[in-house]
Parts: C-alpha cells; sequence; structure tokens
C-alpha cells in the first residue's frame, strides 16, 4: 500500500509537495486560516509523515490520529513551538525544522522594524498621504538614530548573526547574550543585564520555550533605555505584551517593533499594541519572500523524503535525533 503523508496546507511553495506526491499519496487539509487539532485529526490516520507550518498544533492527539505509521514530523519553520517535542519522543517520532534557510531573509525583516520603529516611518507616510505634510519644519517627524547606536541580541544563532553582519554596516556596536555563544568578531557576549542596561536597540532573536517566555517582561523594560527599541521577529510570546503596552504608553520605552505576537493570527481582533503611534506591527511575515518560503518548503519535503528513505533527516529539531527511535513497549515494526 502506498505510503500517505499529511500536509496542512494546499498549494504551498516550491516543489516539496509535488516530490512527496512521487513517493506518498499526498493529502492536504483543503480549508483557509489556521487549522485546529480536529481539523487535522481526521486526515492522520495512516500517515507516516506531517508537513506542518510554524504556527499549525502538533501535539500528541494528532500523533495519536495518525497511529504507529507516523516516523516524520516537519516543521517548514525555524520555530517549533507549536510541537509536542516530548510527545513526538515518547512515539519515537523524528521532529524536523528548517534552520539554514531564512536567516537571512529574517535579519532583513528585523532591520526593516529597526528602521521603522526608530525613524518613525510608518507615522511620516501616514502623515503624507493624510496631505498633512504642508511645511518642513525642523521639529517634525523627528526619529532616533540607527548608526553608531548599540544593538542588543538576545539569542546568538543564525539569524542573531544574520542581524550583527547588516548592523556592522551601519557602523552599530552589536552585543549579544546567549549562553551558547561566547565573543566574535562581529559581537561582544554580555550578560542580559549589561545589554538591556546599554542597548538602543534590543532584537530577540530566541525561540519561545518554557524557559524564554516572557523573558522581556515589566522588570526587563525598566531596565531599557527610555531611549530604546524593543524588535521581535522570533515568538510572540517571549514578550510580555501587557507589559510592553504600558511601556510604550508611559514613555518608558521610545518604541518597538514587532513581527510575532502572542497570539495569532489576529483576525479582526487587533491587539492593543497595533494602534499604538509609537509600535510598529507586522503579520509574521519575517520569512516572507518568494525564494525564502519555496526554500522552507522544500527543506521540509527533504527531512521526510530522508526519513521515509530511512536516511537520516538533514535537520532534526535541536537535541533530537535525526532517525526514528524505537519507542519502549513497541515492537520496532513502522509502516
Ligand atoms: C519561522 O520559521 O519560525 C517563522 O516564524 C515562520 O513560522
Amino acid at each position: 500500500m502506498k505510503r500517505r503523508v499529511l500536509i496542512t496546507r494546499e498549494n504551498l511553495p516550491g516543489s516539496g509537495a509535488d516530490r512527496l506526491s512521487g513517493v506518498a499519496e499526498v493529502v492536504a487539509w483543503p480549508g483557509n486560516g489556521k487549522p485546529g487539532p480536529a481539523d487535522l485529526a481526521p486526515l492522520a490516520s495512516g500517515v507516516s509523515g506531517v508537513l506542518a507550518l510554524g504556527n499549525d498544533p502538533v501535539d500528541g492527539a494528532l500523533m495519536d490520529a495518525a497511529g504507529p505509521s507516523l516516523r516524520v514530523i516537519s516543521l517548514a519553520s525555524m520555530g517549533y513551538d507549536n510541537a509536542d517535542r516530548a510527545a513526538a519522543a515518547e512515539r519515537g517520532i523524528v521532529v524536523t525544522h528548517t534552520p539554514g534557510v531564512l536567516a537571512e531573509t529574517t535579519a532583513d525583516l528585523t532591520f526593516a522594524l529597526i528602521l521603522a520603529a526608530r525613524r518613525r516611518i510608518g507615522g511620516a507616510e501616514a502623515s503624507l498621504a493624510s496631505g498633512s505634510w504642508g511645511l518642513f519644519r525642523m521639529h517634525d517627524y523627528l526619529g532616533l538614530d540607527i548608526h553608531g547606536a548599540t544593538l542588543g541580541l538576545i539569542g546568538y544563532g543564525q539569524i542573531g548573526r544574520a542581524v550583527a553582519r547588516r548592523a556592522h554596516g551601519f557602523g552599530m556596536r552589536v552585543l549579544h547574550h546567549d549562553p551558547h555563544a561566547p565573543d566574535d568578531a562581529l559581537s561582544a557576549s554580555v550578560n542580559l543585564a549589561t545589554l538591556l542596561a546599554e542597548s538602543d536597540i534590543v532584537s530577540l532573536h530566541v525561540p519561545l520555550t518554557a524557559e524564554t517566555r516572557h523573558l522581556i517582561s515589566a522588570r526587563e523594560l525598566a531596565a531599557m533605555k527610555p531611549t530604546a527599541t524593543l524588535v521581535s521577529t522570533s515568538r510572540g510570546g517571549v514578550v510580555d505584551e501587557e507589559a510592553l503596552l504600558h511601556a510604550v504608553r508611559e514613555g518608558r520605552l521610545h518604541s518597538a517593533g514587532l513581527d510575532v505576537f502572542e497570539r495569532e493570527p489576529m483576525g479582526t481582533e487587533l491587539s492593543p499594541l497595533v494602534a499604538e503611534p509609537h509600535v510598529v506591527t507586522l503579520p509574521h511575515i519575517g520569512s516572507a519572500t518568494e525564494a525564502t518560503r519555496a526554500a522552507m518548503v522544500d527543506l521540509a519535503a527533504d527531512n521526510i523524503l530522508d526519513v521515509l528513505a530511512g536516511r537520516p533527516a538533514r535537520t532534526p529539531l535541536p537535541g533530537t535525533p535525526a532517525v526514528q527511535s524505537i519507542p519502549a513497549g513497541s515492537t520496532g515494526v513502522h509502516a
């Protein structure tokens, strides 16, 4: 019998879905928007692989709906907080993500947020569009410089380093806080307190985990300069949005640039941060270029193809096996 693979969306970019169709029957969730667990479970029965996007819920119930045939869950995203890693480990399922292919694109967008927030680009554009640009005045549309500023990167992996490279082009001083990354030619490693106190821009590049949830809360915001900008292209849950809102409204922080939110997608129920004049908000587009989105799906498909062919996955989640493990109590027989 031909193997089956579940993809959580139709019409993905790249060649990945077609290549999967060459070795398996591909079932794609046909709905629009974000599928819930109840949408995916009925399609999952008997699948050997699941290709999911970064926000899709991939939990133990979905794995159980798939049954013992499930060998690999492949996330077309760098972030992996949507997948229950413990549930996958218990069942011996390989879980993969897509590092490597989106760091440069996400770093580009990080800089777009830095520029937009510190130079107040959105407000200036809206002012022009509304017909309010009547005179050149020295005090209008003032922002803060990026060149010469200190950039603090929390998390110094592929994306953090790509941001650091760009920062050098802007003549910035770069600091980072990451227990796994010592000083290098681009950036000095410092503790969190030093980074928060000295940075003009703090940019977040950590995955969302139990340790990083609300890493930036009222205390950390209070430790930042009142002239500082907070930027996040990682995951919404890393920032306590309530605390950020208060800090910006009370003028304790110059500005923020956010591509990610605690509740995504927002639909018409907008976060109050969206209406804040000193907060630039985007709908999670860090990796959204044609080439990068295709590369993410292609790598996600390659990971499934590898595992189904008995090869190690190319990009398993950090600290997890690249080949299927046999869960305790199993016969070791997998479809
Ligand atoms: C990622 O790759 O993690 C992006 O945020 C898209 O989910």
